[in-house]
């Protein structure tokens, strides 16, 4: 009975606690784009977000507060890069709307409250 009720306890604890934490009011209709883009174009299928996906490329849940706005738009735009030895990311043709749409996207997830998860900027 004691479980119980503890399990009961957390349960109604973590849902008062989570839509503070995913700041699910900021979610604007760019935020809505950029994951469609994000799905769409399976980049998941590569990165993960928040460790949820593939392990081949880098972790992108923080990608905005480590390299900001004008590098991701950048970078997406001059892949593949060629440089011998390292993995490449396919060019995706995509218009600067839908970057910008990708950088709200970004910037949404950065902000999540992640008990400062991952440990370290580039992680
Ligand atoms: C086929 C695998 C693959 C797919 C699919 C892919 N990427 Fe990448 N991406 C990579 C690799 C590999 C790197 C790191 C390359 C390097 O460091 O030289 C990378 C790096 C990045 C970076 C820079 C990360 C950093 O820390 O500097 C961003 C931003 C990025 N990808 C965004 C995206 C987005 C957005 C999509 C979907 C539209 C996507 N990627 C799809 C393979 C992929």
């Amino acid at each position: 009975m004691f479980f119980f009720l503890l399990f009961l306890a957390l349960t109604f604890d973590t849902q008062g606690v989570l839509p503070k934490r995913d700041h699910r009011e900021n979610i604007t209709d760019a935020v809505v784009r950029g994951k469609h883009i994000w799905e769409r174009n399976d980049c998941i299928g590569c990165h993960t977000l928040l460790g949820e996906g593939a392990y081949f490329a880098p972790e992108l849940g923080n990608v905005y507060k480590r390299r900001g706005p004008d590098f991701i738009k950048a970078w997406i735009k001059g892949q593949p890069t060629g440089v011998p030895g390292r993995r490449q990311m396919p060019q995706f043709h995509l218009t600067d709307q839908e970057l910008d749409d990708l950088v709200a996207f970004f910037k949404w997830t950065s902000e999540i409250n992640t008990s400062n998860w991952p440990p370290n900027i580039e992680g």
